[in-house]
């Protein structure tokens, strides 16, 4: 098949027809921070962290769901892209609880990892932080709405390579929430609590439960009978 040719950073790539700008850069061994992005699950464009300059553009655009195009000139670590990169977590960060501390995710965080990497040491924005209740109704998996950056990777793997679908983004606006239908607890839905769900999670939004209280009580007592439910693994790129 015949290959695009762009220019990336000064770099001269060659490309498939059709790949992302993100993806043509990675060849290239140049990375652009990425957070709603899962190579082949989760192309949405839904973050805004990957934005990258496309010489005649009139706006940044996002690298994940960009074609690549030939004689595209593309610069991805310009003060306008890294300062609107920053902005948009900012803005992501401000409806997020800065719970980091008590966090079972703290310090295996994709957002406090890209937070660190952007430099953000503070949130001058105050977002409308929805207060939904966690929920623990599934035997393995703990959902917090209110960690949710919607990124919508938990729902495209659930649907794209589970085959499940027990989750999807219900209401609107500030109140957008991941959730069964209707709000329905997870345990009362198809879920098979395979927890890719929860791989895929860049924050603590939908994690695994911690099972350690019911491991030692099996422990301390043989004849006590107890399921602990592990996650298989997934490609995450
Ligand atoms: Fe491209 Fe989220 S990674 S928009």
């Amino acid at each position: 098949m015949s290959q695009v040719s762009l220019t990336i950073d000064g770099i001269e790539v060659q490309a498939v027809p059709g790949t992302s700008v993100l993806e043509a850069a990675k060849k290239a061994g140049i990375k652009i921070p990425t957070l709603c992005y899962l190579e082949e699950i989760n192309e949405i464009g839904a973050c805004r962290i990957c934005l990258v300059e496309v010489q005649g553009a009139r706006t940044l655009q996002a690298s994940c769901v960009t074609p690549v195009a030939p004689g595209m000139v593309v610069r991805t670590n310009t003060p306008a892209v890294r300062q609107a990169r920053k902005l948009n977590l900012e803005l992501i960060m401000s409806n997020h609880p800065q719970e980091c501390l008590t966090c079972p995710r703290s310090t295996n965080c994709e957002l406090q990892q890209l937070a660190s990497e952007l430099g953000i040491t503070e949130i001058r924005f105050s977002g409308a932080n929805p207060s939904y209740e966690p929920d623990f109704s599934s035997a393995a998996l703990v959902r917090d709405p209110r960690k949710c950056i919607l990124c919508r990777r938990c729902v495209s793997v659930c649907e794209k390579v589970q085959q499940v679908c027990a989750i999807a983004p219900q209401e609107r606006g500030f109140n957008t929430i991941v959730a069964p239908a209707f709000l329905e607890p997870l345990g009362d839905t198809a879920c098979v609590n395979c927890g890719q769900c929860a791989l895929v999670c860049p924050t603590a939004a939908i994690h695994e439960k911690d099972q350690t209280a019911e491991v030692w009580a099996a422990l301390s007592d043989p004849g006590k009978h107890v399921v602990v439910q592990t996650a298989p693994a997934v490609r995450v790129s």
